[in-house]
């Protein structure tokens, strides 16, 4: 295995214009208007696969975006490790917060990363996180060290909740058959400092709607008399949290998973400066619910946030106007234990009774996910551990993450599999904002660490 960095030496080049290629491709899952951009994104990712190595890739279609389906199997009787990863992306917007166009990969230097990044969208989340595992492959079919079976499974629609998954693994539950599932779509503490994911957060989006009378209204003569849907729905988001910055949605803590003390100074102990947290961000102080540290409110704890909120006039220069309707979308972040189905009944039950008798509203659920929280007991766990001690020379840090991805708790419970999350990005890539980028190193450390994973695996499962 001590080729890997040999190989990784002499295609490094080759990697990158690769990856380059597959990120000029606009796969914005969430536009109808780039369904063609998401086909040609999945054609070359099964493309890019059966030059791996795969014996049989194909792209299947599901009632949405198509999913990515290859493997190579050398014999029944060994493991099989399947390998989960997204090829849809973002939207890129706001594009003018942009310094170079998001589908014109590009590579520039960083503080954070001096060997030079790769800017565009989807660079780390999660076309280059995916694309180490089709390059991994490569590197072990090429120098005959791929131990055991592998399979992946590349979506299109990760960033708009997976909404086909369900199904599709259901259809394809035979085929989907493995002893482990490896991701890598998620991040890691530092580039001296590796972790592995052990948790994410469940979801819960929804959109709301005010509204106030049948029209938009002259805001001098109604102004005063009638309700204003903007100033109504600030109000009732603003009583959706206490003074705590606890949420105060009736029911909404009550099956939350609280860590005992030991588990808590546990994760106090991971490398963590608030200092440097806060002028990364460039805010003088930091904001939450009393009680937590920064890292427990990121990973351990519900939230509920607003994404978007609109209404009335926002073009140029004024306009008095008391609009008609006030709009907002608004995610709740969960953590074990919290079923989104009733997350989000509870705050439809409660948002609607803040409602006064002067607005209607509407609340329409977008979409969800459960949490999920993995052991680190199991042999999955302990071979990606032994991975990165190859690679880092040092033993990674058990985290839990904030994020979500919906589609780990559904295999879980579909495959009955442990899935281990082996992320290569760091908290300042700028994944969903302009300028997202991945380092090179990072990148190239990820293809380097994948291999040693299937080689512990494997072994660790003969035992
Ligand atoms: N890869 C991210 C999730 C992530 C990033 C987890 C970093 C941990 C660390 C994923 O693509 C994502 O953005 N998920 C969405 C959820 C989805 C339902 C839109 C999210 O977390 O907002
Ligand atoms: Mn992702
Ligand atoms: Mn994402």
């Amino acid at each position: 295995m001590d080729s890997i960095k040999e190989y990784l030496d002499k295609n490094k080049d080759r990697f990158l214009d690769e990856l380059v290629d597959i990120l000029k491709i606009p796969s914005i899952s969430a536009d109808p208007a780039y369904k063609g951009d998401m086909l040609k994104a999945a054609d070359a990712v099964k493309a890019r696969l059966l030059e791996a190595g795969c014996d049989t890739a194909e792209v299947s279609p599901t009632p949405g975006h198509p999913v990515v389906y290859a493997e190579k199997i050398i014999d029944k009787n060994l493991p099989t490790v399947l390998v989960y990863g997204h090829y849809d992306v973002q939207p890129p917007d706001p594009l003018d917060l942009w310094d170079s166009p998001p589908f014109e990969p590009v590579i520039k230097e960083t503080k954070i990363h001096p060997e030079g990044a790769i800017f565009a969208r989807g660079s780390c989340d999660d076309k280059g996180q995916m694309y180490m595992h089709v390059k991994a492959m490569e590197y072990m079919t090429q120098n005959d060290e791929l131990p055991c079976n592998v399979k992946f499974m590349i979506e299109g629609e990760e960033e708009v909740g997976s909404e086909h998954l369900d199904w599709w693994i259901k259809e394809n539950k035979e085929k989907l058959q493995n002893d482990v599932i490896l991701i890598s779509d998620t991040g890691m503490i530092s580039k001296d400092t590796p972790s592995i994911t052990t948790g994410l957060r469940g979801l819960s989006y929804v959109e709301v709607e005010v509204t106030g009378a049948n029209r938009d209204l002259h805001s001098g003569l109604y102004g005063g008399a009638v309700a204003n849907p903007l100033n109504i729905l600030s109000e009732m988001i603003a009583q959706l949290t206490d003074e705590n910055n606890h949420i105060s949605i009736p029911g909404f803590y009550d099956n939350v998973e609280n860590l005992s003390d030991e588990e808590r100074s546990k994760m106090a102990e991971a490398p963590f400066s608030l200092e440097e947290y806060k002028e990364k961000l460039d805010i003088r102080d930091v904001h939450g619910e009393k009680g937590y540290s920064t890292l427990e409110r990121g990973s351990i704890r519900p939230t509920l946030d607003v994404n978007g909120m609109w209404g009335g006039y926002i073009g140029e220069g004024a306009k008095t106007v008391l609009p008609s309707k006030a709009y907002a979308k608004i995610s709740m972040r969960l953590v074990p234990n919290q079923d989104w189905k009733e997350i989000t009944e509870l705050f439809k039950k409660h948002f609607e009774s803040l409602a006064p008798d002067s607005v209607k509203v509407e609340v329409k659920p977008h979409h969800g996910g459960y949490p999920y929280v993995t052991p680190i007991d199991t042999i999955g766990y302990q071979a990606a551990s032994a991975a990165y001690e190859e690679t880092f020379g040092k033993t990674p840090i058990p985290q839990r993450s904030g994020g979500s991805i919906p589609i780990v708790s559904l295999f879980e419970k579909e495959l009955d599999s442990k899935i281990i999350l082996m992320g290569f990005g760091l908290d300042t890539d700028a994944i969903h904002s302009p300028n997202e980028h991945f380092g090179i190193w990072n990148y190239l450390k990820g293809i380097e660490t994948i291999p040693w994973f299937y080689k512990h695996f494997t072994e660790m499962s003969k035992k």
